[in-house]
């Protein structure tokens, strides 16, 4: 897992001010367009999963980077992914939360029927950041009376406390930046 770990941090790329000044983008492209790379991301959150949260029930997945990472690992496990979607892009009844984001503001919304009560879920994303689109992500599962087991980052920005906002719920990153 160490070498896994260590591969991953070698294929994370830097980009200062983007998408605006003072923003150091973390950049996951090339995670995934090296096989290498994206299998080791997917094994070590599976290993995560199987260890800790056997009794996971389906994954959640946000709108768009966690689209990548999301059904690799629901199909590993052998269970259903559901999607957190940007406002707007989901046909049928939904429920939305809104929510501000290390660059902006937006909107996420679920179906109403994506999850039962009483399921247990793991959410996904690439990376966490203030923690405020995970956070929107939480109260949208709860308002469902869904019950979330863990929230899953590739990368998680550790200066931005975005864990601490979240609370009581854990953040399992695999790997962390100032
Ligand atoms: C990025 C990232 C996370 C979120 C993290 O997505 O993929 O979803 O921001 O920021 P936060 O912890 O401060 O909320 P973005 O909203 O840029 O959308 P995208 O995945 O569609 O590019
Ligand atoms: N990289 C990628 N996505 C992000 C970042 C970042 O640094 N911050 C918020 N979303």
């Amino acid at each position: 897992d160490q070498e896994k770990e260590a591969l991953l941090y070698r294929s994370v790329r830097e980009f200062p001010d983007f998408p605006a000044p003072g923003v150091l983008f973390r950049d996951i492209t090339p995670v995934l367009k090296s096989p290498e790379a994206f299998t080791a991301s997917i094994d070590l959150f599976e290993g995560y999963v199987r260890k800790n949260f056997p009794q996971v029930d389906a994954i959640a997945g946000l709108d768009s980077r966690g689209f990548l990472f999301g059904p690799l690992l629901a199909q590993r496990l052998g269970i259903g992914f559901v999607l957190i979607r940007k406002k707007g892009k989901l046909p049928g009844p939904t429920e939305s939360v809104s929510y501000s984001l290390e660059y902006g503001k937006a909107e996420i919304e679920i179906q109403s029927d994506a999850v039962d009560p009483g399921q247990k879920i793991v959410i996904i994303d690439d990376l966490l950041a203030t923690g405020g689109t995970m956070k929107a992500a939480i109260e949208l599962l709860q308002c469902k009376n869904a019950e979330i087991l863990s929230c899953l980052v590739l990368i998680e920005l550790t200066s931005l406390k975005g864990a601490e906002k979240l609370q009581p719920h854990r953040v399992h990153s695999l790997l962390q930046y100032d």
